[in-house]
């Protein structure tokens, strides 16, 4: 097993040592501990019982050789979950077509079951997707575009998104909108004013990101639909960042249309998300995959994907359990108590710009961005990891540029005070 030190030296001389670590790691870790319950103790201290915390690690599989800042592309499943998971592939791997012709359906209307009381929405306006992805496509691409609709989206959207509006303009002739969101907003007005004001009598849709992937910036959703609503303009929600990270039940939004991901931060294996919609919008949306199966206004025609991984469907019980087993308060809490410890020793730094709201708690949580004056985004993401083995992701939007640093239930306040060190270290180079 490499340590922490030959690490560096192997990333330093090689260059690839990041990927030799990983395989490495990998191959030695095995899966102990199957159960979370028997393993997690009572928090008795809230957001900083870093008894409870220091167990809750334990519950996961942690990287070897380097610090995981860069929880927000997707999370480590536990341990517990993990296991499930694997026994459930096991189980369809040995009884094949069986399973699916026999056991297929009922698994996936448990799941959307168990995933609607998780979400406090109604069982018969939630597909089962693959992912955030999966699910906003279906209704850009499905929704019934007339030549010359409007739509507002944000500066700070989400890529794949920004793409799928794109082709819409180019097929459908609709015209995209493009709020500028304020990085330090004076007032929540400031944000939703972004949106609002770009609405005309020719606006169908304001696509909104939930919680900004790129700063952790967290959207006024409610607010924004609340106007939408009174201009006549449905309101599609982005929310593959803020489910299980933030608290809240998805008729909070007041949306139309959301969907997310759940391998972030419900910690599900990947290959599961949802979309959810309110069943008046089902019937006009066309899926992305032709469907005659099921009515068209039956929200299961937007499923219809061949031959799937039903195993990562079946786990979302066994992730919610785990998540509700920490509670989304106390683990919301925790993550927004995470960035706010390394933030505020760093923020002070001449060299250092925050570009993330970090007071309000409504205005974030585990995420956090951060520039450093004299280094391009990747230039800190590569001394960071090459220099202190901390990983971080290089964010050079045009919005936005720094790294986005996001720490994990896992992580623990020595692996944070070592990321601040380290900024201290390079700062002052
Ligand atoms: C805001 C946002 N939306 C959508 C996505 C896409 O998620 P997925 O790749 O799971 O479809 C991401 C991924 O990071 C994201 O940050």
């Amino acid at each position: 097993m490499l340590n922490r030190r030959s690490f560096i030296q192997n990333t330093m001389l090689s260059g690839i040592g990041f990927t030799m670590i990983n395989n490495n790691s990998l191959a030695s870790n095995s899966i102990e501990s199957a159960s979370f319950a028997e393993n997690l103790i009572p928090n008795v201290g809230g957001v900083d019982d870093e008894i409870y915390w220091k167990k809750v690690r334990t519950l996961f599989q942690v990287p070897e050789g380097f610090i995981n800042l860069e929880n927000g592309y997707f999370s480590p499943q536990p341990k517990s979950t993990l296991a499930f998971h694997q026994n459930r592939e096991s189980y369809i791997n040995k009884n094949t077509s069986w399973f699916m012709r026999k056991e297929q359906s009922q698994a996936i209307e448990a799941s959307r079951n168990n995933l609607a009381a998780f979400l406090g929405c109604l069982t018969n306006e939630l597909a089962l997707t693959r992912n955030t992805t999966e699910s906003m496509n279906i209704v850009i691409n499905g929704y019934p575009w007339a030549f010359g609709d409007e739509v507002v989206i944000g500066n700070q959207d989400y890529g794949s998104m920004v793409s799928a509006y794109h082709q819409a303009a180019k097929r459908y002739g609709i015209i995209i909108k493009v709020a500028e969101i304020p990085l330090h907003p004076q007032s929540i007005e400031e944000v939703v004013s972004a949106y609002t004001k770009l609405f005309t009598s020719r606006t169908r849709l304001v696509h909104i990101t939930h919680l900004i992937n790129l700063t952790g910036q967290v959207i006024p959703v409610a607010a924004i639909a609340e106007r939408a609503k009174s201009a006549g303009v449905e309101v599609m929600v982005d929310s593959a960042h803020a489910v299980a990270h933030l608290k809240f039940m998805l008729p909070d939004l007041n949306a139309d249309y959301v969907g997310a991901s759940l391998h972030k931060w419900l910690c599900n294996p990947l290959g599961a998300g949802f979309l959810w919609m309110k069943s008046e919008h089902i019937h006009k949306i066309f899926p992305l995959t032709a469907d005659e199966d099921y009515p068209i206004n039956d929200i299961r025609k937007f499923e219809h994907q061949g031959t799937r991984p039903i195993q990562s469907l079946e786990t979302i019980a066994e992730s919610i359990k785990f998540h509700e087993s920490i509670g989304s308060e106390l683990k919301q809490n925790r993550l927004r108590y995470l960035m706010r410890y390394w933030v505020n020793q760093v923020k002070s730094i001449p060299k250092i710009t925050i570009n993330t709201p970090t007071l309000n708690d409504s205005e974030c949580c585990a995420i956090a961005n951060i520039a450093m004056e004299g280094f391009t985004p990747g230039e800190l993401a590569e001394t960071l990891l090459k220099e202190h083995g901390i990983f971080t992701v290089a964010i050079d939007h045009v919005a936005v540029k720094g790294i986005r640093v996001t720490p994990h239930l896992y992580n623990t306040i020595e692996e944070l005070d070592q990321f601040v060190k380290a900024l201290k270290k390079i700062a002052i180079k």
